[in-house]
């Protein structure tokens, strides 16, 4: 039997931006609203946690910054394809909500003064990113979770696996899980609904991102027909730890740190004189990559060869106050102290810069229906996203998804009824996911999914790669459909999981590289060997992707310019 829940407002994802969004709802809705927020892992244990190094906001105005520099410096950072309009509008929330974040109880670190101190991060021309030591996303998780437990009106779901949500005639109408510790499926019916899972950055085997990053959101949305944008922007940390991938944080080099090749040479001055290190993402990773292919990296495990990222200019004390958590890492997983010596580092998968494509406030053109964080793509970030501003992204538009979807319910939504079929759909869903279809393993799928796009999709690209890639993984998608399970009891099956998990993947995968296939120039974290140059002429634009009919279709919309015209990104 499916069990059922009422609510009003149900919010999958547990991470910065939808706790966000559940202060934000149960605040506006003043005890009036029913809200369920419902997560894959514990509630406290989010991918967000990872988030090291800060969150951008413009602070002192008073020794140089200003909003016009934060956008300037996103905007250009985004290689020009994030809309001018909501990069301007998303500046000037930042500061607000990193105060109130403070005052919630963030512990951002100090200056001698008192005043809340900056690191330099890459590609900003003001150090704008406030921390907490280099565990940033833990404590503003900390803090927005312990907000949340203020407000008696939010029931809280842990481990809860969500495979799909109820639309009928452009009308959401709830979500389909399982309760992973019993099976048990679960239909939450609500009035309205946000997306909040995160990005899909466990396409790759080489990243930072933790397992639960399966884009479960994105999956389900492209399958109910929801577009998708900008989906071939994939972002790769300049400094994901070898062998594992693990984020060392650009905080390193903003706080001092060198990458340095095979030679010793610190060769991001020939890249980008000016910003060096701290250049951005796409423009160190793709330099790192330079030096490697160039023969002048070091021989890593696994074809990982590497680059060393030199801790010895922050000093000891420095190290141990405001790195304290990359030290730990670089003990634990490579049994190297970073005070001692330099780190082994590659570029590795980060962040997802396209999403489900929304309005400012999330909304996602189904009625009842929001997105917010990462699983969303507001495009601000473009093609490029600068370091510290995704946390902030988190906060700023999960609390519009919950200011929007609280008053849209207090407006009078409607009221919603569930049919026979959708309670008997959500029971077959589960059932048939464990039934045999053919011999495929499908952790066996993961795998090849994972050497796929680390070989081609990854810094850079071309034709021939992503062709094959593309073959690779409609094969794979077919392979998905005929898989079996070997474990079958109810009980935390990790097996039943990892199958749904890896045929979310495989899904978008084919978008993934299927836009990046369309995109015959380069642009951000999207290198063409083959065009390596930005055309603005045809492809200032941004990519949408949908399924119609079962066919993956791609158009194309125009980027929001307001005041700055596309220039040559020099650092
Ligand atoms: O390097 C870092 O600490 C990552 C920050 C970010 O992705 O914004």
């Amino acid at each position: 039997m499916v069990e059922i829940f009422d609510y009003d407002l149900v919010i999958v994802g547990s991470g910065l931006a939808g706790l966000r969004a559940a202060i934000e709802a149960a605040r506006v809705g003043k005890d009036k609203l029913r809200i369920a927020i419902i997560a894959k892992n514990q509630l406290m244990r989010p991918h967000s946690i990872s988030a090291e190094g800060g969150s951008a906001a413009v602070l002192y105005t008073d020794e140089g910054d200003s909003f016009d520099l934060h956008a300037y410096d996103t905007i250009k950072g985004s290689d020009y394809l994030g809309d001018q309009d909501i990069v301007e509008f998303f500046v000037r929330q930042c500061p607000v909500d990193i105060l109130e974040l403070e005052h919630w109880g963030v512990p951002w670190a100090r200056r001698e003064d008192g005043r809340v101190a900056q690191r330099p991060f890459g590609g900003h021309s003001f150090p704008r990113a406030t921390f907490a030591s280099d565990k940033t996303g833990f404590y503003e998780v900390h803090a927005l979770y312990d907000t949340l437990l203020k407000y008696g009106n939010i029931d809280k779901f842990h481990e809860q696996f969500v495979y799909d949500v109820i639309i009928e005639n452009n009308r959401f109408k709830g979500v389909m899980a399982f309760d992973i510790p019993t099976g048990q499926v679960r239909i939450f019916k609500a009035r309205a609904g946000i997306i909040a899972t995160g990005g899909l950055g466990r396409l790759y085997g080489y990243t930072t991102y933790s397992h639960l990053v399966t884009g479960d959101g994105l999956a389900i949305a492209l399958r109910r027909g929801i577009k998708l944008k900008d989906i071939e922007f994939v972002q790769f940390h300049p400094t994901g730890l070898v062998p594992s991938g693990i984020l060392i944080t650009e905080g390193v080099r903003g706080d001092g740190g060198i990458l340095r090749n095979a030679k010793g040479e610190r060769f991001m001055e020939r890249y980008a004189p000016t910003k060096k290190d701290l250049a951005p993402r796409d423009i160190v990773s793709r330099s790192m990559m330079t030096e490697i292919l160039e023969g002048k990296g070091f021989k890593g495990p696994n074809g990982l060869d590497y680059l060393l990222l030199d801790f010895s200019p922050i000093g000891t004390e420095k190290i141990k106050e405001k790195l304290s958590q990359v030290r730990d890492i670089g003990n634990h997983y490579v049994g190297i102290d970073p005070v001692d010596s330099p780190l082994p580092v590659r570029p590795s998968a980060h962040y997802t810069m396209g999403g489900i494509d929304v309005s400012r406030t999330g909304f996602t053109g189904v009625t009842g229906l929001w997105a917010a964080g990462e699983t969303a793509c507001y495009s601000v970030h473009g093609s490029n996203r600068l370091g510290a501003n995704s946390t902030s992204e988190c906060v700023v538009f999960g609390k519009m998804a919950g200011d929007d979807s609280a008053k849209w319910l207090l407006s009078g939504s409607g009221s919603i009824d569930l049919s026979e079929g959708e309670r008997s759909f959500a029971e077959n869903f589960v059932a048939d996911a464990y039934r045999d279809k053919g011999d495929n393993d499908p952790y066996e799928i993961k795998r090849e999914l994972w050497t796929t796009m680390d070989k081609d999709a990854y810094v850079f690209r071309n034709e021939k790669d992503l062709t094959e890639g593309l073959s690779k993984i409609r094969g794979l998608i077919e392979k998905s459909k005929k898989i079996s399970i070997s474990e079958k009891g109810n009980v935390y099956n990790q097996n039943l999981i990892t199958s749904l998990e890896m045929k979310n993947l495989v899904e978008l995968a084919e978008v993934v590289v299927y836009s990046a296939l369309q995109r015959k120039e380069s642009r951000g974290s999207h290198f063409r060997t083959d065009f390596p140059k930005r055309d603005d002429d045809n492809y200032l634009k941004h990519t949408i992707a949908q399924r119609v009919d079962g066919a993956l279709q791609i158009t194309y919309r125009p980027v929001t310019l307001t005041k700055w015209k596309p220039e040559p990104r020099v650092y």
